[in-house]
Formats: structure tokens, sequence, C-alpha cells
């Protein structure tokens, strides 16, 4: 069997936007019935959040369309960039903290989760509204779905 890909979706604090991504994408490949074909995590670019739960706001989201989330928010490693296929980041600096931690030849893993629908940042919800992190979700949605097809 081939290896699985490996997706690693990177915010700052790991509890709003990046567990959003990572309990949204594993429900999606699920639904495909790809889900042993990835491995599924996310970090954040600062560990000021490292070892708690996702925001309750993430978890509403996710919650009100079924989707569950067992995760720990922890930082970034330095070993992610070689344990990894794909590291999508939600926002530009994010993805220039992850350029600036990246080894030369892993350089080209690194992505802005909005790529696929013509770019854009997911912005950073969490002195935002109930609706900010809708939107999150929304743009998440549409974005994730056409990632699963390039990374396969
Ligand atoms: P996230 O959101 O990067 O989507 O998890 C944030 C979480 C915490 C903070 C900022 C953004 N913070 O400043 O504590």
């Amino acid at each position: 069997m081939s290896e699985r890909v490996g997706v690693l979706f990177v915010c700052l604090g790991n509890i709003c936007r990046s567990p959003m991504a990572h309990g949204l994408f594993a429900h999606l490949v699920a639904a495909r019935g790809l889900a042993g074909r990835f491995e599924i995590d996310s970090a954040g670019t600062a560990a000021y959040h490292a070892g708690e739960l996702p925001d309750p706001r993430t978890l509403a989201v996710l919650g009100e369309r079924g989707i569950a989330l067992d995760h720990r928010a922890r930082g970034v490693a330095d070993e992610d960039f070689a344990r990894f296929h794909w590291l999508i980041a939600m926002d530009h600096a994010n993805l220039r903290a992850l350029r600036g931690r990246c080894p030369p030849e892993h350089r080209g893993k690194l992505h802005l989760a909005l790529e696929p629908i013509g770019g854009g940042e997911v912005s950073d919800p969490y002195y935002g509204s109930a609706q900010d992190f809708e939107r999150n979700f929304a743009e998440l949605e549409r974005a994730l779905d056409a990632w699963i097809d390039q990374m396969l």
C-alpha cells in the first residue's frame, strides 16, 4: 500500500481556524471513502494555546454539521516540515512564519488554504463573532474540497 498523504493545517493559535480545517477535511475525505489515504493534523505558528481544546465557536460550527474533532492545540514542530507533504496556512502571516522556519527542500509544501478558489485569507476570527466563524467555514468548505483532488 502506498504512503498516506500527510496534510497539516496551520493557523496562529491552533484553536480556531486550523482545527476547523482539520475536522472539516477529515469529514470530507471520509465522505469520499478516502479516510485511509490521508494523515491529517493541525498546528499553530504560536504555541501559547498548546494543550487546549479547540475554541467553543469552532466546535459549534463543526458540531452543527455533525463533525466531531478530538484535538489538542500544539505548536508547529521542526519535524512537521519533513513529516507532512502539504502544510496549508490560513493567512499570509502564518505562511510567512512557516517560510521562515522551513528547510529549503520542503518550501514547495507550503500553501495558502484558499489557493484553489483564487486565493485570499481565512481571516483570524478570534476577536470576531459567530458570523466570522461561519464565513471561515464556508470558505474552507469550498477550498478543501478542491484541495482533495490536487493532493491525490
Ligand atoms: P487561530 O485564532 O489562529 O485561528 O487559532 C487565534 C487564536 C488565538 C489567538 C489569535 C488567533 N490569540 O491571540 O490568542
